[in-house]
């Protein structure tokens, strides 16, 4: 146990030295400032790290990950990640990144009492509600299970494009482009769900505010 803990130290010496031979200059242009392109939304999960699988080097993915991605209107922390990645960073693109096997999306589907968290899988039970007839119509469980996974990831980049910052962000002339992917843990490939979403117009009307 504590091997392992040092050891994740030495890997970073490693990681260090190895970014300097490549580039020597590296940590000095980082340490003048970040401008990522990209705000990804992603799960915890430990298998679906947000700047590997898409090969993005440090300083282009502004990152706010947490369990089954999901974007709930009163996070704060969720909210000052995507007002900063939008008014100050000035991302181009958001994605919203779920995953096929997803723990949360798969507890929501159960009726299991695990914890705490219970309260936070509630958001995704709500998804599930919102898209019911068509999951329940869905009589094998895994695919089930998967299908559940996209219409979450569908609902989140919704619920992106619902908030304040975002429809305020556009109002203003502001190019930002909303993104749903699913990363498959079976085989390393991303799915684009292609609803993106470029303006509020395709929002229930009365998510849309007077801008
Ligand atoms: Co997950």
């Amino acid at each position: 146990m504590e091997k392992y803990y040092k050891n994740l130290l030495d890997k970073n010496k490693e990681w260090v030295a190895n970014n300097l031979e490549k580039d020597p200059d590296f940590f000095n242009r980082l340490s003048k400032g970040q401008q990522p392109p990209i705000l990804w939304i992603g799960c915890s999960d430990s298998r679906v790290p947000a700047n590997e699988i898409i090969g993005a080097p440090p300083g282009e993915v502004f990152v706010h990950r947490n369990i089954a991605n999901m974007v709930i209107h009163s996070d704060m922390s969720m909210l000052s990640v995507l007002d900063f990645a939008v008014n100050v960073l000035k991302v181009k693109h958001v994605i919203v990144c779920g995953h096929y096997g997803c723990g949360g999306v798969k507890a929501a589907m159960s009726n299991k009492q695990i914890g705490l968290i219970d309260n936070w899988i509630r958001h995704i039970k709500d998804v599930y509600r919102m898209h019911q007839d068509e999951l329940n119509s869905i009589s094998n469980e895994e695919e089930r299970f998967n299908r559940f996974v996209e219409v979450n990831v569908k609902e989140q980049v919704l619920d992106v494009a619902k908030t304040s910052i975002i429809q305020n962000a556009w109002s203003k002339g502001q190019e930002i482009h909303l993104h749903g992917w699913v990363y498959d843990i079976n085989d390393g490939i991303i799915d684009d769900l292609n609803i993106t979403l470029k303006n509020n117009s395709s929002l229930s009307e009365v998510y849309q505010l007077d801008l």
